[in-house]
């Protein structure tokens, strides 16, 4: 999605807001934009492309002025265009916004604008909160009240920042993140923490419904009736060391190696929180885990486990989908929510759904100080610190851990989940990407792939396909291995590529089946299995496992690393796959 940043301090703004854009580009990344304010004067330059493209092109981080705001844009309304670029600026210059989200009331508000005289520059809905706080401004004279009237005209889910001339900075969060930065020298407000960490790790969350307003080296904070509310000061945990990529060529492939790390972290939880986890999901007669896109199919596996190893039943609900299916919920139902982010609008959609009928909603989270930590009654963090790379990789495998320590305790330590045992497991899956890397080489013309699993592998399958189609921009499909019968076996033909995922577990034997039937049509079987089969055209060693439920762990790692190879292989910038957001704000 879009990031918003403001800033307003001793020192130059520019220089700091283009870094801090860099720093928060992972969240979306078609244009780029910087207003400073230099001796009561607005400054406006912006573009499509990266931060980095754009700043060469229009040298934004010379800007002069030590006031300014920040966007990197992912389009919703409106083309990638220089123009649709934010800022937006109203009342000839006096006013420049940022926005993130969706205005939803944004065509009537923009006739209504239009009638009494003012002119739109771009085909955003984001332009309208210029020119409504312009209106309001040239009413009131007073920046308070026209930052209290424009939200009070705004329908949807927006956060914003507002520059004005006089060098003032407004914030707004409604539904969207929006976090101050308190540094020793000047103030940020950001919708991400990435956005200022390096400058300080001192923040103010704040709430939905807040105005803050940044002058006169102070800050003030109120609600939309103009009445002042307190929120702490929270410090932020996050090492700063683990956004950089280090030695890596890209983020993505840096996440997926630091995974023998991360799933230590995910494991080291805190007792008192587990145990509060567990109290309340012991408590449930009906549980039903939301997530989307890959936590959602971390959902899928933890029905899968929950099932076989604690004998509970659970249902996965995709979070865009739970507004159709979740809206009849017994009040004993517990929700647990599942996202790297803590920010997807449609998880927090199911969790609002959830709560406004009494149920308690509990968390995997990997940022704990995102919305869905602070809506939930219990929550688990993931602890995989930044993931920086649009497609989810160390965050996936932290979420099963998770589910598995939860399990694992639900089901009185059978599943006997064994930290040292897996990170060997995975320091061997991590330590064989070279035969990757060839095999991504061979497949790297083909249009299509194929994925089947059972069972616990059927998420996996699922997952596989996603990461292809988001890294590398190929057909890609996760397919339930009994199902091939009732329909996909007609795609199967001499160049069709078909992996099977198929360890040695109970469902090896109606797998290997699958392999052969599809042999026999023509296609390629790529075998990702403990065991090679004569049937493997070729073959993806995994380590054995002594417990079937570990197997995702192991076998998502090499597909991950088959989208990353098959990206690189197309020239795809795997950390920034076209038209993809990090963290999806909007429904
Ligand atoms: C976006 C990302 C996906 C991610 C999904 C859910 O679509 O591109 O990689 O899996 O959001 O994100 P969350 O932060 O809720 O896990």
């Amino acid at each position: 999605m879009c990031s918003i940043i403001g800033y307003k301090g001793k020192n130059f703004a520019a220089p700091i807001l283009v870094n801090s854009l860099k720093r928060m580009e992972y969240r979306g990344y078609d244009s780029v934009g910087v207003a400073t304010i230099d001796e009561g004067k607005m400054l406006v330059r912006k573009g499509t492309g990266k931060v980095a493209e754009v700043n060469k092109k229009l040298d934004m981080s010379h800007m002069l002025g030590n006031i300014g705001i920040g966007h990197t844009r992912w389009a919703t309304h409106g083309g990638v265009t220089d123009k649709n670029a934010h800022p937006h600026a109203a009342g000839d210059n006096k006013i420049a916004v940022v926005h993130n989200g969706i205005i939803e009331n944004y065509k009537e508000l923009k006739s209504e604008l239009i009638k009494t005289g003012y002119i739109f520059a771009s085909e955003t809905d984001s332009e309208v909160i210029a020119h409504l706080l312009n209106l309001y401004f040239n009413e009131t004279k007073n920046i308070k009240q026209a930052l209290m009237k424009t939200c009070k005209r705004l329908q949807g889910a927006y956060a914003f920042v507002a520059v004005f001339d006089d060098g003032t900075i407004g914030g707004v969060r409604y539904e969207e993140p929006l976090i101050v930065g308190v540094a020793k020298d000047g103030y940020f407000v950001s919708s991400d923490v990435l956005g200022f960490l390096e400058h300080t790790d001192k923040a103010i969350f704040l709430d939905n419904g807040d105005i803050t307003i940044v002058n006169d080296d102070k800050i003030q904070i109120f609600d939309f009736n103009g009445k002042p509310v307190d929120r702490p000061i929270t410090q932020v945990a996050w090492e700063l060391g683990d956004i950089d990529k280090g030695k890596y060529a890209h983020h993505t492939l840096k996440e997926i190696d630091e995974q023998k790390l991360s799933i230590v972290k995910a494991y080291n939880q805190e007792e008192a929180r587990m145990k509060k986890f567990l109290r309340i999901l012991r408590a449930a007669k009906n549980v039903y885990i939301v997530g989307s896109g890959t936590s959602y199919h971390s959902a899928l596996v933890a029905k899968h486990v929950f099932g076989m190893y604690a004998k509970m039943r659970v249902e996965a609900v995709m979070s865009s989908e739970s507004k159709y299916v979740l809206s009849f919920l017994d009040e004993d139902s517990v929700v647990i929510a599942i996202s790297q982010s803590g920010e997807t609008a449609d998880v927090l959609d199911s969790v609002r759904l959830a709560k406004s009928q009494g149920v308690k909603v509990l968390s995997i989270v990997n940022v704990t100080t995102s919305s869905l930590a602070r809506m939930s009654d219990a929550f688990l963090g993931t602890n995989s610190g930044p993931e920086i790379g649009v497609a989810a990789t160390k965050s996936f495998t932290a979420q099963l851990i998770i589910i598995y320590a939860l399990a694992d305790r639900l089901c009185r330590g059978k599943l006997g989940l064994d930290k040292e045992k897996l990170i060997h497991a995975v320091d061997s899956v991590l330590s064989n990407k070279s035969t990757i890397e060839k095999l991504a080489q061979e497949l790297k013309n083909n249009k299509d792939l194929y994925l089947l699993g059972r069972s616990l592998h059927y998420p996996i399958a699922l997952e596989g396909a996603l990461k292809v189609k988001e890294l590398a921009y190929v057909h890609a499909e996760g397919i339930a291995a009994g199902e091939l019968k009732h329909g996909p076996l007609a795609l199967m033909e001499k160049n069709t590529i078909v992996m099977i995922l198929n360890p040695h577990d109970t469902t090896f034997n109606d797998t290997i089946s699958n392999a052969h039937e599809i042999k026999a049509r023509g296609a390629t079987v790529v075998g990702l299995s403990d065991q090679k089969e004569d049937v493997y055209d070729y073959w993806i060693p995994i380590p054995a496992l002594s417990e079937e439920a570990f197997y995702p762990i192991v076998e998502v790692i090499p597909l991950q690393f088959l989208a990353y190879y098959l990206a690189v292989g197309k020239n795809i910038d795997p950390d920034y796959p076209r038209n993809l957001a990090k963290s999806v704000t909007v429904r």
